[in-house]
């Protein structure tokens, strides 16, 4: 997992918990890289797991909030580091249907041992966008937070339905819907 992703965290849980919180989970979690990241390193997947169960721990928050309030903090980022992804779609449906085919191809440019989900989309009829998340990591809720705000930048009227395919959550439907 690519260090932006830790040093996005760690100032989510500042702004939300204060600077002792951050302290407190690198201080009692059992982390191989000690708990200092840059933003261009990698790190195993296992530590924000870790981090996540013990800020769960220490906040009494689930773990699939967590993850959603996750996705929605780094939406932000996403959207100061890369305007030229979003401006490059009209509205959210083309915007998330080009994760896959044009933003984390570019993504994998970028950083080319980056881990990323796979998403199948598909348009049912104009206004219902069907997306399939794919991945070991089993971050559909983090998914689902990006996919909130994007419905938000783009101003869109639409309700999100998920279900999950697999027991594990590693396989997800979300079902889009713009309220007409
Ligand atoms: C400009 C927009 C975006 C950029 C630059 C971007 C970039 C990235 C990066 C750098 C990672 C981390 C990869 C790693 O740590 O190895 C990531 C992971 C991920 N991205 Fe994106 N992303 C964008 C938009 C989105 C959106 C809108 C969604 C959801 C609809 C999404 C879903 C995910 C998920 C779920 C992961 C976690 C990895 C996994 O589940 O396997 N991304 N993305």
């Amino acid at each position: 997992m690519k260090g932006i992703v830790f040093t996005e965290f760690f100032e989510m849980v500042e702004k939300m918990f204060g600077d002792d919180m951050s302290d407190k989970l690198i201080e009692n979690t059992d982390l191989p890289s000690g708990g200092v990241y840059t933003a261009v390193g990698t790190y195993s997947h296992a530590e924000i797991v870790q981090l996540l169960f013990k800020l769960n721990e220490y906040t009494g928050i689930e773990i699939g909030t967590l993850l959603n309030t996750f996705g929605k903090y780094l939406f932000d980022t996403f959207l100061a580091n890369y305007p030229a992804f979003f401006d490059a779609a009209d509205n959210a449906f083309d915007f998330l249907e080009s994760i896959q085919q044009y933003i984390h191809v570019e993504v994998l440019k970028l950083y080319p041992d980056a881990q990323l989900p796979k998403f199948s989309t598909e348009v049912v009829d104009p206004n219902t966008l069907e997306m399939i998340y794919e991945s070991d990591r089993k971050m559909a809720d983090f998914a689902e937070g990006l996919m909130e705000k994007s419905l938000l930048h783009y101003n869109e009227n639409a309700d999100i339905i998920k279900k999950p395919l697999v027991d594990d959550h590693s396989k997800v439907l979300f079902i889009i819907k713009r309220r007409t």
